[in-house]
């Protein structure tokens, strides 16, 4: 049974009383929940903090309680005021709690057996590690510094060692600049065990102790380091699992021609394949162009018209100047075919188990747009018919990654029918496409600015135009199609 995070946050909700279900109540539990956490590991420090101190050892207590409740809020202010996306996504901070207290508790645990054990045989920045895959770099900083903190704050760590397990928390967080492709893992790894070994030889010596012991220190360092990479790689399908999150490694693995939907795709359907690719492509370049997340978009383009495999005759993409299906089925029947592909594709999703991230690019890269041509067919005989049954039956994009998927497949198709296809002529067909789409609605939710947008038209445009730029050159050798045709792959179609 897979245990997901929204089950048990709603299991958690559910005995939650009335009144502390506002979000900032749930927010003040979870950071009274990491303060109490973390500082329960040193309840037994009371008898030597009084003797040093001198001062009744709930006053240090309560102080220390204080300064990690000040340590827990300010990284939240700063979560708050520099990245909201992660404050307000609950399973988040979860997931930064679960960490910052997971690593708290498993230096206390080490501590207890071993008492004499050197920090460095830890593995230091293995919370930052996964922090860093399975959120962002900036929340793997906050977790390492924020360890670090609690490290000292409890007494796990004084002196130089504090600096050097910082360093090497924030030497493992950019090393995973690397980790986006798989091959690199390696260096990865490579590279925690030896910013380690640096840090923990200068940081002995620093301390003023011999060479033997900063040889020895590097050394325990070595395994730490070699640990948080196997860590790090081994847990992180428990927390994608868990806490539902899609990794850059899990998009690699979807993103290749081997998987089994791919292939489906592939031999079923390889019209829609290769407009998958091409819309793909213009997805990835578009989301680096305004900041948005270029392996999801790329990922989700591959997948948005997996649908499209239980019925591959009926869409233009795959009938190779053959029968068109169409001519012989009515507007209505026609339009639920082909807007049928968005529920069969999120079935497909669900059914092969495809991250949330990519079914929902599926399930909204039609948004809830009409289906034209079908429509004007229908009302040309027709008086009474009814817009909305032309509709989608999707929703609109919620994220830049789903707008850019349903840009660039409108984009792609309309390109695709033009004769000529002029730089001039592209560029306008695109800026029709993306003006059509705004005017409807469609991009109200998916966090664009008009600056965004005008940098996918200009992105989609230059690439559109050297992708059909053969056949505006040789025109002689295009094969000739239908006359039907070019009308039939209308982008609202698919
Ligand atoms: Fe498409
Ligand atoms: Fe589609």
């Amino acid at each position: 049974m897979i245990i997901r995070y929204e089950n048990i946050a709603r299991r958690v909700a559910g005995i939650l009383p009335e009144r502390l279900k506002t979000p900032l109540a749930i927010r003040l539990l979870l950071g009274g929940g990491i303060v109490l956490a973390t500082v329960v590991p040193v309840v037994e420090r009371p008898a030597d903090a009084a003797a040093i101190q001198q001062i009744p050892w709930w006053v240090s207590m309560t102080a220390l309680v204080l300064l990690m409740a000040y340590v827990v809020a300010a990284a939240g202010m700063f979560l708050y005021i520099y990245d909201r996306k992660v404050y307000d996504r609950l399973r988040d901070l979860t997931l930064i709690a679960t960490l910052f207290v997971g690593m708290v508790w498993i230096t206390r645990v080490a501590v207890l057996v071993w008492p004499e054990i050197s920090p460095f045989v830890l593995p230091v920045p293995l919370a930052a590690m996964l922090g860093t895959m399975l959120l962002s770099a900036r929340e793997g900083l906050l977790i390492a510094m924020i360890t670090t903190v609690a490290g000292l704050l409890l007494g796990f760590t004084s002196g130089s060692l504090v600096i050097a397990t910082l360093v090497w928390s924030i030497a493992a967080v950019t090393a995973m600049a690397f980790w986006t492709e798989r091959r690199r893992v390696l260096v990865v790894g490579v590279s925690v065990v030896l910013t380690g070994v640096l840090a923990a030889f200068l940081a002995t010596l620093a301390e003023g102790l011999s060479f033997g012991v900063a040889v020895q220190a590097a050394g325990y360092a070595a395994v730490g380091g070699a640990l948080s990479a196997i860590l790090a790689y081994g847990l992180l399908p428990f927390f994608e699992s868990v806490f539902g999150l899609t990794t850059d490694l899990r998009l690699l693995e979807l993103g290749s021609p081997a998987h089994p939907l791919m292939r489906e795709l592939m031999l079923q359907a390889p019209g829609t394949y290769a407009h998958s690719v091409a819309t793909a492509n213009l997805a990835e370049s578009a989301a680096e162009a305004v900041g948005a997340k270029p392996l999801l978009a790329r990922v989700g383009a591959y997948y948005h018209d997996i649908g499209k495999i239980r019925r591959p005759g009926f869409f233009y993409e795959n009938l190779q100047g053959g029968e068109n299906p169409h001519d012989d089925t009515r507007p209505t029947l026609s339009a639920l075919i082909i807007t049928s592909h968005v529920r069969d594709g999120s079935d497909l999703a669900k059914q092969y188990k495809l991250p949330e991230e990519i079914e929902a690019i599926i399930r909204q890269h039609h948004g809830t747009s009409l289906v034209s041509y079908f429509y004007s067919k229908a009302a040309e005989s027709d008086a009474g018919v009814f817009e909305a049954d032309f509709r989608y039956q999707g929703e609109k994009p919620q994220s830049p990654e789903a707008a850019l998927v349903m840009l660039a497949d409108g984009s792609e198709a309309a390109v695709r029918a033009l004769k000529k296809p002029s730089s001039t002529r592209v560029e306008a067909t695109v800026r029709k496409v993306v003006d059509e789409k705004l005017a409807d609605g469609q991009l109200d939710d998916a966090d664009l600015t008009l600056a965004d947008i005008e940098r996918i038209v200009k992105t989609y445009s230059r690439m559109l135009t050297s992708m059909f730029h053969a056949r505006c050159e040789y025109p002689a050798t295009a094969p000739r199609r239908p006359a039907h045709a070019d009308k039939h792959n209308e982008p609202q179609r698919a």
